[in-house]
C-alpha cells in the first residue's frame, strides 16, 4: 500500500478552499435514489469512500457521472435491492442505502457493513428504527434479507443519537403517508445538509439539527441540483497542521458555527483565531499550550472525528493533556505510532494521559483508519526528520488529495507508491 513520506519542519502557511463534507456527500448520495429525476452534487469531493458509493449505486442499475460541475446520479435508474458483497463490505455507508432502497423497492439484501476499525459499529439501531416502520429483517448467513411490503410512518426513538441510524430512518420515511417522527435524534450539522437536500427535491422535513426530526411523507421527490456543506473535519484538520508547525492558515468556505468545540480547544491551546462568513483563519503560537481535557461526544460536542488530530497536537504540547474517546472504543490505536514518534502517552481505558514533548522524531508508521491516518500526518509535519505515513489509502477516503494540499500549504510531503514503499 502506498504511503506519505513527510519530512518535518516546514511551517504550513497559506490559503485553501475546503471541499463538500465526506459525511454530507455520502448519505446524500444514497438519498439521490429517491427522486424521480437526476441529482446534481456540485462541488462533490474525490474521495475514495465516493467512488466506493458509486460503485454500490451502479450494481443497483443507477448511473452516475462526474462533469465539471461536480458527479451526476441518475437515482431513477434503480432497478435492483441487493448490494454487493464486496463493496458493502469495504464501505460502512453502504448501510445509508437500506433505507431509501426499501422506499422505492420494499425489498432490500445487504452484508454486514465495514468501514473503518474503530470499534465495534453495530448497525442494530439502523435495524430497530427500520423495523419500528413495519420492515421485517431476516439475517441468513450473513446476509440481512430486508422486507418492506408493510411499511409505515412511525414515531421512532433512538436509543442513541446515532447519526447513520437518524440519517438511515429519515430517508426511508420521506415517500411514506403520514409523518414519521425520530426522538434523541443526532444533531449533527451534517443531518441538517441532508434535510436540506430532501427538502430541495420536494420533501417535507424539518426538526434536523435538533433531538426531534419530523418527516412529512409526499408523493414523490423530483431532480435538482445541489452543493453539499463543506467538511468540518476536513477544516479541523488543516487548522490543527498550521497548529503543530507554529504556522498560519486561511480556509476558505469553512463554517466556523459546525467547529465551536474545536475551535476553543485551538484557543485554549494559544492559538489566535479569525472568524468570517464562510471563512477561518487561524495563527498558530511557536509552541502550543496543553489543554485541560478534550471529551468527545455526539454533537454539539467534541467530534469524535477529531480526536486523533488533538492527540497528535497535545503530544507537542506544554504541559499535560486528557483525552477522553466516549463515541468510538478503538480510537487509540495511532497511539503506539506517536510513541514510536516519541510521544509520551498512556492509556487507562476510554482515557488518554499526554505529557506534551517538545518535538518528536521521525519514524515509519501506519494509518490505522482515516482520522488516525491525517493525525499522524500531523505528527510527521512536527517531527524532526523523515516520516514515512504507510496505508495512506484510508486517508483518501475522507482527504481529497490531502498531500497536494499540504505541499501547497509549504510542506515537504509526497506520496510513494506501494512499489517503493516496499
Ligand atoms: C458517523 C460519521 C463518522 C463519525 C460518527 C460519529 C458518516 C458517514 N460517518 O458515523 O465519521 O465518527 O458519525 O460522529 O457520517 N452505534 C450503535 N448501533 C448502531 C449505530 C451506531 O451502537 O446501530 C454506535 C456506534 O458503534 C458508535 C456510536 O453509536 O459507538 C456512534 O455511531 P454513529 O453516530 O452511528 O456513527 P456513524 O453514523 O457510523
Amino acid at each position: 500500500m502506498g504511503g506519505f513520506l513527510v519530512r518535518g519542519g516546514e511551517r504550513i502557511w497559506g490559503e485553501i478552499r475546503v471541499d463538500a463534507a465526506k459525511n454530507a456527500v455520502l448519505p446524500i448520495l444514497a438519498a439521490a435514489i429517491l427522486p424521480n429525476g437526476q441529482t446534481l452534487l456540485r462541488n462533490c469531493p474525490h474521495l475514495s469512500d465516493v467512488e466506493s458509493m458509486r460503485g454500490i449505486l451502479h450494481t443497483l442499475g443507477c448511473k452516475t457521472e462526474w462533469t465539471d460541475e461536480g458527479l451526476v446520479i441518475y437515482g431513477d435508474m434503480l432497478s435492483k435491492g441487493e448490494m454487493p458483497e464486496h463493496l458493502s463490505k469495504r464501505v460502512r455507508s453502504s448501510i445509508f442505502l437500506l433505507g431509501p432502497i426499501l422506499a422505492r423497492m420494499r425489498k432490500a439484501a445487504m452484508v454486514y457493513p465495514g468501514g473503518c476499525e474503530i470499534g465495534l459499529r453495530p448497525i442494530d439501531l439502523h435495524l430497530s428504527g427500520l423495523r419500528r416502520m413495519g420492515v421485517s429483517i431476516r439475517e441468513e448467513g450473513g446476509v440481512l434479507y430486508c422486507d418492506g411490503s408493510k411499511m409505515h410512518a412511525a414515531d421512532v426513538h433512538l436509543d442513541y443519537p446515532s447519526v447513520g441510524a437518524t440519517e438511515n430512518v429519515m430517508m426511508s420515511a420521506v415517500l411514506l403517508d403520514g409523518t414519521t417522527t425520530i426522538t434523541n435524534a443526532a444533531r449533527e450539522p451534517e443531518i441538517e445538509d441532508l434535510q436540506r437536500y430532501i427538502n430541495a427535491m420536494g420533501g417535507n422535513v424539518c426538526g434536523a439539527g435538533t433531538d426531534t426530526v419530523v418527516v412529512k411523507g409526499v408523493k414523490a421527490l423530483h431532480g435538482g441540483e445541489y452543493e453539499p456543506m463543506p467538511d468540518r473535519i476536513v477544516t479541523g484538520t488543516y487548522l490543527c497542521a498550521a497548529a503543530i508547525t507554529g504556522g498560519a492558515v486561511t480556509l476558505r468556505n469553512a463554517r466556523a458555527g459546525d467547529l465551536r468545540a474545536v475551535l476553543d480547544k485551538l484557543m485554549e491551546m494559544g492559538c489566535a483565531l479569525r472568524e468570517e462568513e464562510n471563512l477561518i483563519a487561524l495563527a498558530a503560537p511557536c509552541r502550543l499550550k496543553a489543554f485541560h481535557q478534550v471529551q468527545t461526544q455526539p454533537y454539539p460536542g467534541f467530534p469524535t472525528d477529531m480526536q486523533s488530530q488533538m492527540l497528535a497536537l497535545a503530544s507537542v504540547a506544554k504541559g499535560s493533556s486528557v483525552i477522553i474517546e466516549n463515541v468510538f472504543e478503538n480510537r487509540f490505536a495511532m497511539v503506539g505510532d506517536l510513541r514510536r514518534m516519541g510521544a509520551d502517552i498512556r492509556v487507562a481505558g476510554r482515557a488518554a494521559f499526554v505529557q506534551g514533548k517538545e518535538c518528536l522524531c521521525g519514524a515509519q508508521v501506519q494509518s490505522h483508519d482515516l482520522r488516525a491516518g491525517a493525525a499522524l500526518v500531523l505528527a510527521a509535519l512536527k517531527a524532526e526528520g523523515e516520516t514515512l505515513v504507510r496505508d495512506v489509502h484510508f486517508i483518501d477516503r475522507g482527504y481529497e488529495k490531502m498531500e497536494e494540499r499540504l505541499r501547497m500549504l509549504g510542506a515537504d510531503i509526497r506520496r510513494i507508491t506501494a512499489e517503493e514503499n516496499a
